[in-house]
């Protein structure tokens, strides 16, 4: 029975050293991996670099309308204030029409409130799905900014408000106010990665592609440089693992400055040693100076040490 037991305890950790990880499949002679994730025969390392075939962009696109039906006080200076989030819902709500036109069209988020009598700057949030070409992604954004110029364009509610004392906000567009694009990739290479390796994983722009790599990557500006090791990347993000470990010691986790272990065993012997007879010599001529105070001492310890010693002897 207990040997039963001891032998289940023994065997369980051997079986679950023979599957794969992260979800790797095990098609009876080895791992196959998600290729695009994870390498290695347990499919235990993650990919240095995700390929990246798709990605989704955040486009977003800083603009400002003019509301002209409400009155702008104190109140819209708090993000708090009741004032300020019934007009921030209405803006929301009113703006999926508005916007409904721009490619990708996700959301829009209020910058802040101005005098006039309700000025609303705002960024139109836009994500679209695009091939990994930064060239493609500089005419979506283009497209995107004409939209929502479009868009502006043809906001002349003013004459439509049925009802300016109701809760619906009458827009009108600001003349000669400037759209401001930004894209952000930021979030494109953490989608692309597993979860639990989502952190180190960041956009890189080469060669008119995005790649999403990690530190380990090599040949980038951010590159791990792992002396006299590889790097891996973990759940605890990339770090080195040094060659020769048995044999080795290295002074910093980059694995810079081997130090062969013998070599430092045996200078530490020797430090110890030295440490040691300096001590004896220090007690030998504290002993004899007692001694030739008092000749009838009756000794101390170093004393003794010294007398058994024979190379201390004189
Ligand atoms: C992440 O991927 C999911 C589907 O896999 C998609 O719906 C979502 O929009 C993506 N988000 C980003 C920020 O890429
Ligand atoms: C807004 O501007 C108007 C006109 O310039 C002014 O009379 C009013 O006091 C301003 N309101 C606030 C809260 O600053
Ligand atoms: C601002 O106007 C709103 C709506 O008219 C009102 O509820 C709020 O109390 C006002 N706030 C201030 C500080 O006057
Ligand atoms: C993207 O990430 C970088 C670095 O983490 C950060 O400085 C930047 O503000 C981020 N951009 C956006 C739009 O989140
Ligand atoms: C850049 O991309 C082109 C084609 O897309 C490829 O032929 C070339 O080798 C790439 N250059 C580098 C440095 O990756």
């Amino acid at each position: 029975m207990v040997t039963g037991a001891l032998f289940l305890f023994f065997l369980v950790p051997c079986v679950e050293a023979e599957l794969c990880y992260n979800g790797g499949i095990f098609d009876g002679i080895k791992c196959i991996c998600d290729e695009n994730l994870y390498y290695g025969p347990k499919c235990e390392f993650p990919l240095d670099e995700i390929p990246v075939i798709q990605l989704s962009v955040t486009v977003t696109v800083d603009a400002q309308v003019r509301v002209t039906n409400k009155e702008y006080n104190k109140s819209l200076e708090d993000l708090n204030s009741n004032y300020y989030r019934e007009i921030q819902t209405q803006f929301k709500k009113q703006m999926k029409d508005v916007y409904g036109a721009v490619p990708g069209y996700k959301d829009v988020e209020i910058l802040r409130m101005k005098n006039g009598s309700i000025i609303v700057e705002h960024k139109v949030i836009s994500q679209v799905l695009t091939e990994n070409n930064l060239e493609l992604i500089q005419r979506i954004i283009k497209i995107i900014i004409e939209a929502v110029e479009h868009s502006l364009k043809d906001l002349h509610t003013e004459g439509k408000c049925i009802d300016p004392s109701g809760p619906e906000l009458c827009f009108v567009p600001l003349p000669n106010s400037a759209l401001i694009p930004s894209f952000s990739l930021n979030d494109t290479c953490k989608n692309v990665s597993d979860t639990k390796y989502a952190d180190y994983y960041y956009p890189y722009i080469r060669n008119g592609t995005v790649r999403c790599i990690t530190r380990c990557s090599s040949g980038t500006p951010d590159s791990m440089n792992c002396f006299n090791g590889v790097c891996r990347l973990s759940e605890i993000g990339p770090h080195c693992i040094c060659n020769n470990l048995d044999v080795f010691w290295y002074l910093d986790s980059y694995c810079r400055l081997p130090i062969q272990k013998t070599v430092l065993g045996l200078s530490l012997a020797l430090a110890v040693f030295f440490v040691l007879s300096i001590i004896l010599v220090i007690c030998l001529i504290k002993a004899k100076r007692k001694n030739s105070r008092n000749r009838r001492s009756d000794g101390a310890n170093c004393d003794k040490i010294g007398q058994r010693n024979p190379i201390f002897q004189e």
